[in-house]
């Protein structure tokens, strides 16, 4: 098929989970690959860690869990989004983890077991100051409370989620990690025990190592990005994705010509204007058109004009490079690399919201070396 192609290569996949594990010790992860894996594709990227031993995954919604049970995903799964009557019984029933996140919950819980004497494992979740989903910090210990008297919920877990985590500046995250430790101080104190405390992701493994606890949540390192260029970069990862694109014609254009909607791109000199069959359709980043390039067999070569939807113009100067072969839009190829981070950077976005835009009829290829 023509057009744009994310290489998945799963060995570097494996390669980033070993190096987290050999950073951040005896603690096991629990891999997130909500999101289609953060677009890399999350039933190869759980099957092949699976493999290497992974027994705790997270997704965000019920239908993800379902896909990877029905993919042959026999470990853990824990579900990110709110709890709702609508699929707690199919939670039970698929053996997948749920989020308390508010006091409703109990009773949804407690319905479920009237009924049907289900009862699906849940993490209690607090918010220590990411004010999103969870039990308001102050009302920790009311909720500890009820779960006390509530045999009818079987709660494995307790956790919370970093603001800011990946910013330099560390001092939030220490603050609502503070915070934490003091739920679960008076969790002890109550006598309130669960198998699994989890605060860290991605961000608090190079800030904040002191918060990894009983199982540390990771998903952008293992994909072989660091969350942001504010954290220390400590960790051998590669990136996992390569996305390239086709040229699909290359043609000579004389100075002062106009390349792509609006105009924005005027030649200063005669030169090789190349069609690359990928837009913003298939996830490219409209703003990068910018200040970015692509890289073709190793060397750099600018963005000529306006992304379009489907297509973008790259300005090849007296290269003259042939129709049908690659460039590489974004992460590592076999010629060199175009890190997600310094485009999110220099575009004010994120690796985050990059990787997880990669679609339309981008066509994702699994690789194993
Ligand atoms: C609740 C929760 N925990 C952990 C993660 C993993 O974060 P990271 O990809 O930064 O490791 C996410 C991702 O957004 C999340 O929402």
């Amino acid at each position: 098929m023509i057009g744009p192609k994310a290489i998945i290569h799963l060995d570097r996949l494996i390669h980033n989970y070993h190096e987290i594990k050999r950073y951040v010790g005896d603690v096991p992860l629990m891999t997130v690959v909500k999101a289609n894996g953060y677009g890399h594709g999350a039933v190869p990227v759980a099957q092949a860690l699976q493999k290497e031993g992974v027994t705790f995954f997270a997704v965000f919604t019920i239908e993800e869990a379902k896909e990877l049970r029905e993919n042959g995903i026999i470990g853990d799964i824990l579900i990110f989004s709110r709890m709702n009557r609508e699929f707690v019984e199919a939670a039970a029933d698929l053996n997948v983890t749920l989020i308390l996140s508010q006091k409703e919950d109990i009773e949804i819980l407690k319905d479920l077991f009237q009924r049907t004497h289900k009862r699906p494992k849940v993490h209690l979740k607090i918010d220590t100051g990411m004010t999103r989903l969870g039990i308001p910090y102050e009302d920790a210990q009311n909720i500890i409370n009820d779960l006390m008297y509530s045999p009818e919920i079987e709660c494995e877990g307790i956790y919370s989620h970093f603001a800011t985590a990946d910013e330099g500046d560390p001092s939030y995250a220490k603050w609502q990690f503070d915070r934490f430790n003091k739920v679960l101080k008076i969790m002890g104190k109550m006598k309130f025990l669960v198998k699994y405390r989890h605060f860290s992701n991605s961000g608090a493994i190079l800030n904040l190592p002191e918060s990894k606890l009983d199982i540390i949540r990771v998903g952008m390192l293992l994909y072989g990005a660091y969350p942001s260029n504010e954290v220390p970069h400590l960790l051998d990862i590669k990136p996992v994705m390569e996305f390239v694109a086709p040229i699909v014609t290359v043609r000579r254009v004389l100075k002062g010509t106009f390349i792509s909607y609006g105009g924005k791109y005027k030649t200063n000199k005669e030169t090789n204007i190349g069609v690359i069959q990928c837009g913003f359709a298939d996830g490219f980043p409209r703003p990068w058109y910018v200040d970015g390039y692509v890289l073709y067999k190793g060397e750099k070569f600018k963005i000529a004009g306006r992304v379009c939807m489907d297509q973008l113009t790259v300005d090849f100067g007296n290269v003259i490079p042939q129709v049908n072969e690659t460039v590489l839009l974004m992460g590592k190829g076999e010629h060199g690399s175009l890190l997600v981070e310094d485009i999110g950077q220099k575009i004010d976005s994120t690796p985050y919201v990059l990787f997880t835009a990669i679609g339309g009829r981008t066509e994702r290829i699994f690789v194993d070396k």
